[in-house]
């Protein structure tokens, strides 16, 4: 059975023993398998009645990153905290695919008022052997321009963070959020994380790469996605969350591909996609 829904959660699988779920609350991927092994953290403390975003996977953030000071909307936005609806199984050959929608008219009013935008958003998780694909899809269904930012807050299962280093930001320009936003270039062929990191790298290649020690990594290519979040809440930050243990940092990492530096520009009946491929080296 390539999809089953269950309590709310969408379950497939791949003949290759491959396997995902995804919660319609925030359409957030909440689990992905390859060989046995699971590669998403979320945190033990996770809170899954649909009263706070999921607190890992792959949350959801849309239409903003962040808080914005004129904008009435939570942090990060509707997307992680609002039931998608499932569409279905969109094919069923060799790849598995299963799609969500999210359109204004099914947020509460509070939200719409926050966001005062006809949309339709549309994201599409394909499983194959070794991978697995998020694509998100915006439609502006009003006459006006509105602009979003948008992000994939993919967080790892690390074994252990001592082991963890990402490829492919050397030379990028980032902002550093530890320290009030300074903006910085990154020196480093491989970066690593040994305290409290959360920093927007700008303008990042497609191709990057989550190394966790005992040769393995994970590949990630981006499309439509400018810049990638680079975030560990370390000690401080951890104890602070209510939902993510005290040592939970040690077993993970969020490496987040998005557009959040710039906003997007979307224009009234156009269309955008943006996304990325997982997959187990
Ligand atoms: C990251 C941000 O994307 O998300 C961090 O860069 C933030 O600043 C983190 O702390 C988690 O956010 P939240 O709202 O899920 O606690």
């Amino acid at each position: 059975m390539p999809a089953e829904e269950k309590n709310k959660v969408i379950y497939i699988s791949h003949p290759s023993g491959s396997s995902a779920e995804i919660a319609l609350y925030g359409a957030t991927v909440t689990s992905w398998k390859v060989d046995g092994t699971e590669r998403l953290f979320v945190s033990k403390q996770a809170i899954r009645d649909g009263s706070k975003a999921i607190r890992g996977g792959i949350p959801l953030v849309f239409p903003i990153f962040g808080t914005k000071e004129n904008i009435q909307l939570p942090q990060h936005g509707f997307a992680r905290n609002s039931y998608w609806e499932y569409v279905g199984l969109i094919n069923d050959n060799d790849d598995v695919s299963v799609r969500f929608t999210l359109k204004d008219t099914q947020l509460d009013q509070k939200l719409r008022n926050g966001w005062p935008h006809s949309f339709r958003l549309t994201y599409t998780v394909t499983l194959t052997a070794k991978s697995i694909k998020t694509v998100l899809g915006l439609k502006n269904e009003d006459e006006d321009t509105f602009e979003f930012n948008t992000l994939l807050h993919t967080y790892f299962h690390a074994p252990n963070i001592a082991d963890v280093s990402v490829d492919g930001l050397k030379s990028l320009s980032f902002i550093d959020k530890v320290a009030n936003g300074a903006k910085d270039s990154e020196s480093r062929d491989q970066v690593t994380v040994s305290a409290e990191v959360d920093r927007i790298y700008c303008n990042v290649p497609d191709k990057l790469q989550v190394n966790f020690g005992k040769d393995s990594s994970i590949a990630i290519e981006k499309t439509g996605l400018k810049d990638t979040v680079v975030w560990n809440p370390w000690t401080d930050k951890a104890k602070a969350m209510g939902d993510f243990g005290d040592d939970e940092y040690h077993n993970m990492v969020c490496v987040e591909v998005g557009s959040v530096a710039d906003w997007v520009k979307l224009g009234g009946g156009q269309s955008w996609t943006g996304g990325q491929t997982l997959t187990v080296l």
